[in-house]
């Protein structure tokens, strides 16, 4: 049924408000939106965006701290980049996986050259849950194992697999899942599950309960682990040095594929190109999406060690996606990776972390008592929330909604009425914008974020 909006024919409406009475009519009636009650739902119709910001039909604009969900790395219409995406088009816009293509060979040789050790193959996907998926597959076949290991807090993907790995409450509704997960705390010190007052301590006994959880479950059942290199949306938590390279050793003693999950934490989000470059360390198999072509066109992957594609050189893999390779996708992500290196845009997302976005966030910590801690890394950041510092009570319940989630929406709604666009997870406010962002732009957000967390501060009830 097609619904005609009757306000498409007021003449006191501007062409602008027309357009978006239309979009806001279809929207309402015909599209069926992610993880929401469809009722309870107004999504903002967005005009256009360039660079750090996007417009509304009203003509506001808005300064993204989220890059949408954390995977516009490289900023809006980047014109270099619709250019390329122009001219895969004209010349080839479709082909089947079946046929080699000059853009999907291109684009796994640049992702491999990345890689770290000795991962040169790339599987490519159409977003980061099928990657996910994938890996999983790929670790299972190759150990000849059931059992996949992954952390509480944690998110890996909307796919029945991806979904079963992930921690967080978003899995509830799709539960039993895949059978033969087995989950586990990864560090966090700040609210840690094993009493320890320092990071080193921390690490240690992250580890030694990993160890533990797989000595209960059978080493030799577990095919692999899967982490997020930095856990991204459930907390920006930055492992303590030493923790993935003890999950390297753990993952080496007991023949455990390590997969990383770089979906959100890869491609200059953690300034450095993959994030387990910031540590060294090398795992079997890197799953990525997001930031590898900024989500212009659906695309992801799975970077792969030498050793486990070797097991399928002469054994079929059991597995495909009819767009897997996508010429568009994979002429993006060409184009996207030399745009980064020409305009070092890895590096400025490290320089404007540490110089700007970790200094200003730490003064902000000062200044207001809401805030419990900050912490993270290049353009990857979280400022945790508190109602009281000394007992570290999250400012709303943990999966708060309603009313009980109201001291966030009056964060949120600060920060909007001063165009700026947050990125809210529970209790946190997390500052994620584009790897492009000048230290300048990063300045003018952290201002009005400075402004709108006085709504945090007034649901306060610590005494210090
Ligand atoms: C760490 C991580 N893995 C996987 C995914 C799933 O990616 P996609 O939504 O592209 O399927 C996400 C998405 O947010 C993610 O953050």
């Amino acid at each position: 049924m097609s619904t005609d909006p009757h306000l498409s024919t007021d003449p006191l409406m501007s062409d602008g408000e027309r357009a978006e009475a239309r979009i806001r009519t279809d929207d309402r009636a015909h599209v069926f939106h992610s993880w929401s009650a469809q009722a309870l739902i107004d999504p903002m119709p967005i005009a256009s965006a360039e660079g750090v910001y996007f417009t509304d039909y009203a003509g506001k604009r808005y300064l993204d701290f989220s890059s949408q969900l954390v995977n516009v790395n490289i900023g809006y219409q980047h014109p270099k980049l619709v250019a390329a995406i122009q001219r895969q088009a004209a010349k080839l816009t479709t082909i089947a996986p079946t046929f080699a293509n000059d853009a999907r060979s291109e684009a796994a040789r640049l992702i491999a050259e990345l890689a770290p050790g000795e991962l040169d193959h790339v599987f490519f996907t159409n977003g980061g849950a099928e990657a996910v998926e994938n890996a999983i597959r790929l670790a299972r076949l190759h150990t000849g194992r059931g059992k996949v290991m992954s952390a509480y807090r944690s998110y890996h993907g909307g796919t029945a697999g991806a979904l079963t790995l992930t921690g967080d409450p978003r899995r509830w509704g799709s539960e039993p899942g895949m059978p033969g997960v087995v989950r586990f705390w990864g560090p966090y010190l700040y609210r840690s599950a094993f009493h320890a007052t320092s990071e080193r301590q921390e690490c240690e006994r992250a580890l030694q309960h990993l160890r533990e959880i797989l000595t209960v479950e059978g080493p030799h059942n577990v095919a692999a682990i899967v982490l997020e290199t930095v856990v991204g949306t459930n907390g920006i938590l930055v492992p303590p040095d030493g923790y993935l390279a003890g999950v390297r050793a753990i993952c080496d003693e007991f023949g455990i594929v390590m997969i990383a999950d770089e979906v959100m934490a890869g491609f200059g989000r953690c300034g450095e190109w993959f994030a387990v470059d910031h540590w060294g360390v090398t795992p079997d198999l890197i799953c990525f999406a997001k930031g590898v072509n900024s989500g212009y066109v659906p695309l992801g992957g799975v970077v792969i060690s030498r050793e486990i594609a070797a097991t399928f050189a002469e054994r079929p893999y059991p597995g495909g996606l009819t767009y897997s390779g996508h010429p568009l996708a994979c002429a993006s992500a060409v184009a996207s990776i030399n745009i980064f290196r020409e305009e070092k845009i890895v590096e400025n997302a490290r320089e404007v972390g540490t110089n700007v976005i970790g200094p200003r966030l730490r003064a902000m910590a000062e200044r207001h008592p809401s805030v419990g801690e900050v912490r993270g890394l290049g353009v990857f950041w979280a400022v945790e929330l508190v109602k009281d510092r000394a007992t570290r009570e999250p400012l709303v319940p943990f999966n708060a909604a309603g009313a009980a989630n109201e001291p966030m929406n009056e964060v949120v709604a600060a920060c909007k009425s001063r165009g700026l666009w947050p990125f809210v997870h529970f209790n946190r406010v997390h500052v994620v914008p584009p790897c492009t962002i000048t230290a300048d732009e990063a300045r003018i957000g952290l201002d009005l974020l400075d402004e709108a967390l006085a709504a945090a501060d007034n649901h306060y009830t610590g005494s210090g």
